[in-house]
């Protein structure tokens, strides 16, 4: 199969931030924030890979700042890096400045999709090919999180998890 680049795959969503999409002091839930990731991700595995695609896992997600009540929220998402039928999804988040227009990086969150047939076994995916420097080192640190979320999972044995023990070495 042909390699596509992340550039290929990316999806952006911007919204509103709305009052129903809010805690009690005024600023985004989270559970919102990880659902509009999980759309974004999944049209961006779908771009990619041309299938069904599902989410296998949540590997990482960062809220490192808190989105304001009436925010503009854009998420955008590439496939980072893809294996035989999974592929990373790397979404980052920004919020833009009412007055400035000026975005700021407000999150970020990697997701683990698969593509599947209509009965739900999973099916080979195009790989990867990085063009920019930040695609490269997120292609490349791709396997070690791979690793980190199949041991967490129990589908990987530790002793196996080779570049996540070459960080410890
Ligand atoms: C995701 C799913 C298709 C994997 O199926 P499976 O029978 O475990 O298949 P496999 O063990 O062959 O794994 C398939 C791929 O998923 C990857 N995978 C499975 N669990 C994973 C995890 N926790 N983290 C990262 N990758 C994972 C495997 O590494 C494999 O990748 P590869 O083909 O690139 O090597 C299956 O578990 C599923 O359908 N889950 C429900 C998905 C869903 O409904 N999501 C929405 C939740 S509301």
């Amino acid at each position: 199969m042909e390699a596509r680049t992340p550039l290929e795959s990316r999806t952006i969503i911007t919204d509103l931030v709305l009052p129903s999409e809010t805690n009690p002091i005024g600023n985004m839930f989270g559970g919102e924030l990880l659902a509009r990731m999980d759309r974004a991700a999944g049209i961006a595995a779908r771009r990619h890979s041309r299938r069904i695609t599902v989410t296998a896992s949540v590997n990482h997600v960062a809220f490192n700042k808190m989105i304001p009540l009436g925010s503009v929220v854009t998420v955008e998402a590439k496939v980072s890096r893809a294996f035989k039928s999974s592929m990373e999804i790397y979404m980052d988040v920004w919020i833009e400045d009412r007055e400035s227009g000026m975005r700021s990086k407000a999150n970020e969150a990697i997701y683990t999709f698969v593509a599947v047939d209509e009965m739900g076994n999973p099916v080979p995916v195009p790989p990867v090919k990085p063009e920019t420097d930040l695609e490269k080192e997120r292609y490349d640190a791709a396997l070690r999180r791979r690793q980190l979320s199949l041991v967490l999972a129990k589908k990987m044995d530790a002793k196996d998890a080779t570049e996540l023990k070459a960080l410890f070495q």
